[in-house]
């Protein structure tokens, strides 16, 4: 009698079922594939075997086999999924974003505590010049009327004066044109008023703040940018007075070495008018891009109160004199810290920023 060649049948299948079990990846699975469900498996080489048995024999053994081999295949797929829904299960576990550890390392995380911006800082220790000068400091709106930013300045409408101030418009025409602040010389109308309306002549003030034109970035100009405005309305005020405050102002902010000049210019508000100049800190005179090749950097502009403008805010000229100054702050932190282009100061580039903590 014969042995029959599915004899070992149960003990293939076990280990198949086995090793199809112990498949630990989808890659070692297609590895094994071949030879637990393919070509090479022991199930074709006992399907081969077959043909040597009695027809009669040959059908139950077919059929024997045929089970076998489902209940192989079978195994196989039920792993392959059961793998596949592991390696899904690992690549979602990688793109996983924790938002919960997320916003545990924010609440951990200690704290960058900020500073102030070069500009902010500036106008404080601008401030602070003043002060000690014997100076208030005063603040003014951002937003004016067409009468203060220019009529009670002595820029009626249609003054050249205007070009050069052109500005952003928040209303045109009627009640009447409402601008944003060409300058801080806006502010000094709005003092005088005051003190003229509460009884508190003389003025000794600054008013810091921001103002905006109709200017095209470059290394000198931004189109919002910082003033700084001085006022002084007293008795017996000169323009020797005028020079004194600037040259002290110079010395104090800018250090001994640090030369200032006047220049002969024209302001419709003040007469006599200078513009105020400084050594340009970034070339010290030689000459650069900064300051057009001229060693100057303007700072701002000056000049005794023009008595129009007493008389706009009904100030007695004969009794009450004074002189203003506007400065640039934006300009006067760039000349103190050296910065050849002003539109660093808006860029935020925090590589930028933090130099000045
Ligand atoms: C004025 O604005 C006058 N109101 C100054 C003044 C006040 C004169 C009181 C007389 C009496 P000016 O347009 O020159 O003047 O500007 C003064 C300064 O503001 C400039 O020197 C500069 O430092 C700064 N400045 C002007 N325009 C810009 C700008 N677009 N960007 C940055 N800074 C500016």
């Amino acid at each position: 009698m014969t042995t029959s060649p599915l004899a070992e049948l149960p003990r293939h299948v076990n280990e198949l079922l086995t090793r199809i079990e112990q498949a630990a990846t989808l890659a070692q699975l297609r590895d094994d594939e071949p030879f637990v469900v393919g070509k090479r498996s022991i199930l074709s080489t006992l399907q081969k075997s077959l043909g040597a048995l009695e027809p009669e024999d040959r059908k139950a053994a077919g059929a024997q086999l045929q089970e076998a081999r489902r209940s192989v295949e079978e195994a196989f797929a039920r792993r392959r999924s059961a793998l596949e829904a592991e390696a899904r299960a690992v690549a979602l576990e990688a793109d996983r974003l924790d938002l919960g550890d997320v916003v545990l390392a924010r609440v951990t995380a200690p704290v960058a505590v900020g500073h102030p911006g070069i500009v902010a800082a500036t106008q404080r220790q601008l401030e602070d010049v003043f002060v000690a000068m014997g100076f208030t400091v005063a603040d003014g709106p951002e937003v004016e009327s067409d009468w203060y930013n220019f009529e009670a300045l002595n820029i009626p409408p249609a003054h050249p004066a205007r070009g050069m101030w052109d500005t952003f418009y928040v209303e045109l025409g009627e009640p009447e044109t409402v601008v944003l602040r060409t300058h801080t010389s806006p502010t000094q109308i709005h003092l005088m008023e005051q003190a003229v309306a509460t009884g508190t002549l003389p003025i000794h003030s600054v008013m810091p703040g921001r103002c905006y034109r109709r200017d095209t970035p470059d290394a000198r100009h931004l189109a919002a940018f910082h003033q700084i405005e001085g006022l002084v309305v007293d008795r017996g005020i000169t323009f020797a007075h005028l020079a004194g405050v600037i040259e002290t102002f110079t010395h104090a902010y800018f250090g001994d070495d640090i030369s200032s000049r006047l220049r002969p210019a024209f302001f419709p508000f003040t007469e006599p008018s200078a513009e105020f100049e400084i050594t340009c800190t970034i070339c010290r005179g030689a000459g650069c891009r900064t300051c057009s090749q001229t060693g100057w950097i303007e700072l701002g502009g000056c000049g005794m109160l023009d008595p129009a403008v007493l008389e706009a805010v009904g100030i007695d000229g004969d009794e009450w004199s004074g002189f203003a100054f506007g400065f640039g702050i934006d300009r006067c932190a760039q000349m103190r810290h050296q910065i050849a282009d002003m539109r660093a100061l808006i860029d935020n580039d925090v590589r930028f920023l933090r130099q000045f903590s």
